[in-house]
């Protein structure tokens, strides 16, 4: 038996939580821990609110409102939806709590005697017109390193780099927009500059980890610099010592400490920090890198005695239509208002197959909507329901397996070997890839009945029809336990139509047998909004033409930009694309294409583009599209 702490980033409690924030480090731990549960793994899954900071206040302000009355609000609605969506806390605590404040301040008192802690003078940005102190999020302007224009002072959204409020290029506070002063005041220091080699030591054994997770620590650990864990606020966990009453510990110190706190809720949380065989998963989004990888193990290395993180499989973000979804920006789609429609598996479904492990995914509805219906209903609700329904109707309950016959056998070979790689990629925290494999298996029954036809053979061969049919319940059996880390509610369901529950993740490999119960449809079809789909006429309106690639060239100013000149027939036409990644020049030139002609031309980093060429992309390869036979140059696309 294995033991697995399993960490998820605390969503901040400044508002509801978002798709986001479910595809990006919510699902992906929930699943990771609910197989190694199956499993008979001992498991220990935590996270909890994040109360304070200035995201917090500076909503709680404008809304007129405390920071308490506040985050209850959200703690108590996020309490909600992740129950909903059955993302299976152990416990999902709050950083107000105060058990949590005890093991902070010790975290801080500890680091504080060992030294790794310092008091230093330094500056902080003060707002005179404001009459306040403005740390972190109380103030934007350019990054230094990248030259954001609106970067925060905590960390830039565009390079991911956390940063100090004072680092900031033209400051603007971000109540009154006027430029504050830099004024003298004394805060306290994490010696992070200490950690260097015991960081170095640490990252040895860790090159499985995603390649941006790694480079992107390993770039940290190169210039690593003191950072201040105080600030002068009034909301946040007191520094348990006597003549600071005007400053808190800064949010980051806090909540990652809640990893430590929360487990200490528990009587046996030793055997998960001490032991060292037990393996920690720290499950966060692109931009907590630092904080999980840098500072936190910085913290528990220098408090000593505790795990670090063995992995840490940060994910990307979930788009909307290319933009990030954000909650202090009110942009995005939110959980509460998700699940009053629908049903939470189908998300789940949507966004395990869409998960954005190595890049940034675009969340569409009219996806999600085809995705219901073609896939979940489609393939693993219909290959279920026929199977059930026909079973019932035909022996009343699962019948016994006669003589196998060589396709009988590759089934059982077949569900053998969907076990084996969805524990595979389950176990690599690959989930998307772990979804496919297990939708696999039910397109391969519905391929296995579509071959067998126990329609016909019920009527002459009712033996034979009833080993196919047994056979089949076993593909059912399988994918009642498979689908169950991603789609709890409808496994258990399906568990319980078969005469089974709670099935650990080795039954189901094995026979299967019973009674058939409450027979039902495990997913419904979601109808598409009218106005969703696209007229004829609209279709009519995109003007599609042949052109031929007649030159490439790279774009000065664009890593991943080629311009290309096309012969459209009677013009030629430039366009700027992103090939660079996936075609070589020579491989361009002389190449048919489709472009569209009628779109607005527009400039990319610079330069004109007059069109747009299609492409077809999987998310792995990009492929041109190009008219299979040789057309003139010009032709139209009908
Ligand atoms: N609240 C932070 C965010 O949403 C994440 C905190 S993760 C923790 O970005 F480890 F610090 F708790
Ligand atoms: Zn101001």
């Amino acid at each position: 038996m294995e033991k697995i702490f399993i960490a998820v980033a605390w969503p901040y409690a400044n508002g509801s939580l978002h798709l986001g924030h479910i595809a990006g480090s919510l699902l992906p731990p929930d699943i990771f821990a609910r197989y190694h549960r199956m499993k008979g793994n001992m498991v220990l899954m935590v996270s909890g609110s994040d109360e304070h900071g200035t995201p917090i206040t500076l909503e709680a302000e404008k809304q007129g409102k405390t920071p308490k009355e506040f985050v209850d609000y959200y703690h108590n609605e996020h309490v909600e939806c992740l129950k909903k969506l059955g993302i299976s806390f152990d416990l999902f605590s709050r950083t107000t709590n105060k058990n949590h404040e005890k093991v902070v301040q010790d975290m801080f008192l500890t680091l504080l005697k060992k030294g790794y802690i310092y008091k230093k003078k330094g500056v902080a940005l003060y707002c005179d017109k404001c009459k306040r102190w403005l740390p972190d999020r109380y103030v934007e302007g350019k990054c230094p390193h990248c030259n954001f224009e609106n970067a925060r002072g905590d960390q830039c959204e565009k390079c991911g780099k956390t940063l100090n409020a004072d680092e900031l290029i033209s400051p603007r506070c971000k109540n009154c927009n006027t430029e504050p002063e830099k004024r003298e005041t004394e805060q306290f220091f994490l010696k992070l500059s200490s950690f260097k080699k015991q960081l170095t030591d640490y990252m040895k054994d860790k090159k499985f980890w995603k390649e941006n997770v790694y480079r992107f620590t390993m770039n940290w650990i190169k210039n690593l610099e003191d950072r201040p864990i105080t600030r002068n606020l009034e909301w946040g966990v007191k520094i348990p010592l006597e003549g600071y009453d005007d400053k808190r510990i800064y949010v980051w110190f806090d909540a990652v400490t809640g990893y430590l706190s929360t487990s200490k809720e528990f009587s046996f949380w030793e055997d998960f920090w001490k032991d060292k065989n037990t393996k920690h998963y720290y499950f966060i989004g692109k931009d907590n890198i630092p904080f999980h990888t840098i500072i936190w193990p910085s913290m528990l290395l220098g408090y000593g005695g505790l795990n670090l993180p063995y992995n840490v499989p940060a994910n990307e973000f979930l788009t909307l239509k290319g933009e990030g979804f954000s909650k202090s920006r009110k942009r995005g789609i939110w959980v509460p208002e998700y699940l009053k429609e629908f049903e939470p598996d189908p998300l789940r479904y949507y966004l395990s197959v869409n998960m954005p492990e190595n890049r940034d995914v675009d969340f569409s509805w009219d996806d999600f909507i085809m995705k219901n219906n073609n896939v979940l209903v489609a393939t693993l609700g219909n290959f279920i329901h026929r199977v059930l329904t026909f079973t019932k109707k035909n022996f009343e309950k699962i019948p016994e397996g006669y003589e196998p016959d060589d396709l009988d056998k590759d089934v059982l070979k077949k569900i053998g070997e969907s076990f084996s790689k969805t524990e595979k990629y389950i176990e690599k925290c690959e989930f998307k890839n772990a979804m496919k494999t297990v939708m696999e298996l039910a397109q391969f029954g519905n391929r296995y009945i579509d071959e067998k036809a126990p329609w016909k053979s019920i009527k002459e061969d009712k033996k034979g029809c009833g080993t196919t049919m047994h056979v089949c319940m076993r593909i059912v059996k399988a994918l009642s336990v498979l689908m169950y880390p991603f789609l709890p509610f409808s496994g258990k369901k399906l568990q319980s139509m078969i005469g089974y529950k709670n099935l650990g993740w080795d039954d189901g490999k094995t026979d299967v047998k019973g009674e058939l119960n409450n027979i039902a449809p495990l997913f419904k079809k979601i109808e598409m909004e009218e106005e969703k789909m696209l007229n004829i006429e609209d279709f009519a309106k995109i003007e599609l033409r042949v052109g031929e690639i007649k030159n490439v060239e790279e774009h000065p100013d664009a890593e991943k930009l080629y311009i290309l000149k096309v012969d459209m027939g009677d013009e030629e036409r430039q366009l700027v694309a992103g090939l660079k990644k996936d075609y070589k020049k020579e491989e361009l030139v002389g190449k048919k294409i489709v472009v569209v002609t009628n779109l607005k031309p527009a400039k990319l980093r610079g330069i004109m583009s007059d069109g747009m060429l299609l492409a077809a992309d999987d998310g792995k390869t990009v492929a041109i599209l190009s008219p299979d036979k040789n057309v003139k140059n010009g032709a139209r696309i009908r």
